[in-house]
């Protein structure tokens, strides 16, 4: 669907021509105008009671983004046009984003100048498209404190990323952050991860994502497992603890010994050094040889190798953040799968083979479904932020020189986070 920016304000529909603000009703409340506009304005297709903006004189019509150039460098790049909002979007003022290796992962794999990077981010509401719907329950108003993850590098929406000073981002999508978490904390919980291990749970090994979810199953939710979350001190590790031991099951991890405490403070129930040449044998023992299910974030020969080796004599599923090599998938009782966590929206994931993931309608309901149990578990403080660094000065020349790091292997047990004013 296209969208419109009416000449002095943002907002979004298709076709609409706004009437002059003197003829819609006006008014003016904590610096925000809202503007009510009428029922059937003239050559409208779309029913729109009431539009939320601001003065586009606050809203920029370019702004500064880290984008893809030539052969995937990424660089901070000015006067990129500021989106345009569809039905059902929010704008976001960026003050805050963490970083995630896919950030310079994507443009490394797949160099498509003009697409543009990064996946979580914090701020505040500056325009509120229509279409949210009375039913949502959304509730999301210019002036609200929100964070979140959006596709990044995205091949088929080159201004979907959250490394802007202006975000888009699909209601449905957006998270409220409560008044005691500062945009650092909320990009500390690492929302990328978050909606990563839900669809590894939800799409792979299945488990309920949330307890909540649990609840609603009843008598028919799988029962609570020993589950093997391999490399537990990195981000997506210990928000997977986090999730696993919310919903009641037992979490084994791996990682170095300079991180056991971590990992055990994140509510691992048991950790193993990954290097100790008796890693495999101990998982073993302390399973009983019955494990069934896996979580590896990494695809590498020899996280792959170790996995499969742990997974109990009866088999069980084997689950990969990372492309890895299925020759390595040699037993018959273990299943394989790779998830892509930008796939969580169900609207597919336009990449070549093995990373391109189709279309799920399914899948699009339960997300939304997910994003609201996310948002209780934010209120109700459930989510423990992880560890973080925060980078200075503050500013996306920082978010380069932190991707640099995380390329470097040099960050160990800790979340990178960039204030960006
Ligand atoms: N599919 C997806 O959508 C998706 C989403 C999120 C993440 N991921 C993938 O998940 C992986 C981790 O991402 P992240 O953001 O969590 O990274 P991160 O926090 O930067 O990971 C750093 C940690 O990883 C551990 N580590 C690194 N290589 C390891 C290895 N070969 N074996 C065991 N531990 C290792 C280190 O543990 P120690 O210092 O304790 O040794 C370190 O603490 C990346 O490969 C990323 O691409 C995929």
């Amino acid at each position: 669907m296209s969208s419109c920016r009416p000449p002095g304000f943002i907002a979004a529909g298709q076709g609409l021509l706004f009437p002059p603000a003197h003829q819609a009703g006006q008014s003016f409340h904590d610096g925000v105008i809202l503007i009510t506009v009428p029922a059937n304005p003239v050559k409208s297709s779309i029913h729109f009671d009431l539009i939320m903006a601001i003065p586009t004189a606050e809203i920029p019509t370019s702004h500064t983004a880290i984008l893809q150039h030539a052969g995937g460098e990424l660089r901070v790049t000015p006067n990129v046009p500021v989106p345009e909002l569809e039905p059902g979007w929010l704008l976001v003022h960026n003050k805050c984003v963490a970083l995630n290796p896919c950030d310079f992962k994507m443009a490394a794999r797949f160099p498509t100048p003009g697409l543009q990077d990064g996946v979580d981010f914090a701020g505040v509401v500056v325009a509120v498209a229509p279409g949210l719907g009375q039913a949502t329950g959304l509730g999301f108003a210019v002036g609200d404190r929100v964070f979140g993850c959006v596709p990044s590098n995205k091949q088929d929406d080159p201004e979907s990323g959250s490394f802007a000073e202006y975000v888009k981002v699909e209601a449905i999508y957006a998270l409220h952050a409560p008044a005691n978490l500062s945009f650092e904390q909320a990009m500390a919980l690492s929302p990328a991860c978050i909606s990563t291990v839900a669809l590894a749970l939800h799409q792979v090994l299945g488990l309920p994502a949330t307890p909540y979810e649990a609840q609603e199953l009843g008598d028919k939710a799988p029962a609570t497992d020993t589950i093997l979350v391999y490399g537990g001190s990195s981000s997506v590790g210990l928000v997977a603890i986090q999730m696993l031991k919310l919903c009641g099951h037992r979490v084994i991890t791996t990682c170095s010994p300079h991180n056991f405490d971590l990992v055990q403070r994140y509510g691992a129930d048991a950790v193993f050094d990954y290097r100790s040449p008796t890693c495999a044998a101990d998982i073993k023992a302390y399973t009983k040889n019955k494990l069934k299910r896996v979580i590896d974030p990494f695809g590498e020969a020899a996280t792959t190798v170790l996995c499969y080796e742990v997974i109990g004599r009866a088999g069980g599923i084997y689950c990969s953040l990372e492309q890895y090599r299925e020759a390595l998938c040699k037993r018959k009782a273990v299943r394989h799968h790779l998830v892509m966590g930008p796939s969580i929206i169900g609207r597919g994931v336009l990449l070549p083979e093995p990373y391109g993931v189709p279309p799920d309608p399914e899948l699009h309901e339960w997300s939304k479904r997910f994003y609201r149990g996310f948002q209780r578990l934010v209120d109700e403080g459930k989510l423990r932020p992880l560890e973080s660094e925060i980078l200075q000065p503050a500013g996306f020349h920082t978010v380069l020189e932190g991707l640099e790091l995380l390329k470097e292997k040099k960050v160990s047990g800790k979340k990178l986070v960039v204030p960006l004013a």
